[in-house]
């Protein structure tokens, strides 16, 4: 395997094993027929991305089951709203502006600009979630972003002054054809603008269930940078975003268009004093996984030794790697609450734990709730206060396991 963005030679740095598809929740009758793969991380010698050294196809991941709702929760529905209305003062104010969303999912984003009259489109491969967004007055090509659908858009509807992703371009191993479509569909002064998990906040909070199927790239300013000069572009600003853990807002411009902020330069020296994107700064991660592993297993044995009861709360796509790279099956975690309906009466894949809606929680309280959510903690602590009132405790497992 060799790089996908530079084609250098990769230095594996960690092998999971064989791991099930993060999102490809089962019925019970499916058990037979599920897919697995070798989920395992390298960094590139030359440009330093990290990247999976294993590609799943695309549409195994993306389809119209997909059953990632992004409008799940209430934060991340503020969050985008919030970043709509940015966008509307800071690149789309002039006249007839155009915006295009890579991976729009359910509209969260692009609804505030539906409703605020831009012009704008969706590109969004899962036919569920597309559908949900049309249903939000959302405009949406059914379809995997790349240059030849890029071209597409550009001939029908002309050049974009902004183009947008969240969560996706990581998602996306063929990244030269996406920012070779970037390149056909982007006005001269437009922006690309993308928010990803950042791997200096992964490594900083130990958060390796980030690591799984589709999350393919994780990204660093200086690996990003070193792709976009690659394709005629360069980074112009980047922003620290708090939420999935921690995130990174890159702002990319066609190079020597815009002056690049301060802050560019400031993370890329932080990131050169750190060694990250080097072999050496995994060290203490790879470490740092093994002792949350061991120490995870051994309180749910010992919890389950004393009787109590544990559930888990949260069927993220995070928790597969959780599950299945430390061995937690029903027998110690006897179900999983969540809110989105597409999971529930499934099966998590892999450790096949049921999924039920969160009012299982109270049915009644168990003693404790393994939160795989723990991105949205603030949110589902506040929303199941009366659990955590009856003396039933949350166990976290980022930056370590510990119990609240
Ligand atoms: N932007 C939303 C958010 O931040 O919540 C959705 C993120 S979701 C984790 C990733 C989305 O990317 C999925 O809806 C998936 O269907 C979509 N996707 C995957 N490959 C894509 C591609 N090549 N072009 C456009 N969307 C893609
Ligand atoms: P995410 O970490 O990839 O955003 O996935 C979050 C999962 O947790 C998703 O399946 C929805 C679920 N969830 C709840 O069950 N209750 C909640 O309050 C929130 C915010 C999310
Ligand atoms: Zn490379």
């Amino acid at each position: 395997m060799r790089c996908r963005v530079c084609d250098g030679s990769i230095t594996q740095l960690f092998d999971f094993g064989r791991q099930p598809l993060s999102d490809a929740f089962l019925s019970p009758d499916d058990i037979e027929h599920e897919f697995f793969f070798r989920l395992a991380v390298g960094v590139c010698d030359s440009c330093t991305m990290t990247q999976l050294l294993e590609e799943v196809a695309r549409d195994r991941m993306f389809h119209a089951d997909y059953p990632y709702h992004s409008s799940g929760s209430e934060h991340m529905r503020r969050h985008f709203e919030q970043t709509a209305g940015a966008f509307l003062q800071e690149h789309l104010s002039g006249p007839d502006p155009f915006a295009v969303e890579i991976g729009c999912n359910d509209g969260v984003m692009l609804r505030t600009l539906a409703k605020a009259g831009v012009r704008h489109l969706g590109v969004e491969p899962s036919g569920g979630v597309a559908e949900l967004a049309r249903s939000n007055g959302v405009r949406v090509r059914i379809d995997f972003f790349e240059e030849s659908v890029a071209a597409e858009i550009v001939a029908a509807e002309g050049p974009a002054d902004l183009i947008y992703s969240a969560n996706t371009i990581c998602h996306i191993p063929y990244i030269g054809s996406v920012l070779r479509g970037v390149d056909a569909l982007l006005a001269p002064d437009g922006v690309f603008v993308f928010e990803d998990p950042y791997l200096g906040d992964i490594l900083e909070r130990n958060t390796f269930d980030q690591i799984y199927d589709e999350h393919f790239f994780f990204f660093t300013v200086r690996s990003v940078q070193a792709a976009a000069l690659r394709f005629g572009f360069e980074v112009a600003d980047v922003q620290r975003l708090a939420v999935h853990g921690g995130e990174l807002r890159y702002t990319l411009a066609r190079a020597g268009r815009r002056e690049p902020t301060p802050a560019v330069a400031e993370l890329l020296a932080e990131e050169e004093a750190r060694g990250l994107g080097t072999p050496a700064a995994f060290a203490p991660f790879a470490a740092n996984i093994e002792s949350i592993s061991t120490d995870l297993m051994k309180l749910l044995r010992e919890l389950r030794a004393d009787g109590k009861r544990v559930v888990g709360y949260g069927a993220t796509a995070k928790s597969a790697t959780v599950t299945n790279y430390c061995g937690i099956g029903p027998d110690l975690v006897s179900f999983v609450c969540d809110t989105t309906p597409a999971k529930h009466g499934r099966l998590m894949p892999g450790s096949h734990i049921p999924v039920r809606p969160p009012e299982a929680l109270a049915e009644p309280y168990p003693d404790y709730a393994l939160l795989f959510a723990w991105n949205h903690a603030e949110e589902i602590m506040a929303k199941e206060r009366a659990f955590h009132d009856s003396g039933g405790r949350w166990i976290l497992y980022v930056p370590k396991v510990h119990i609240v």
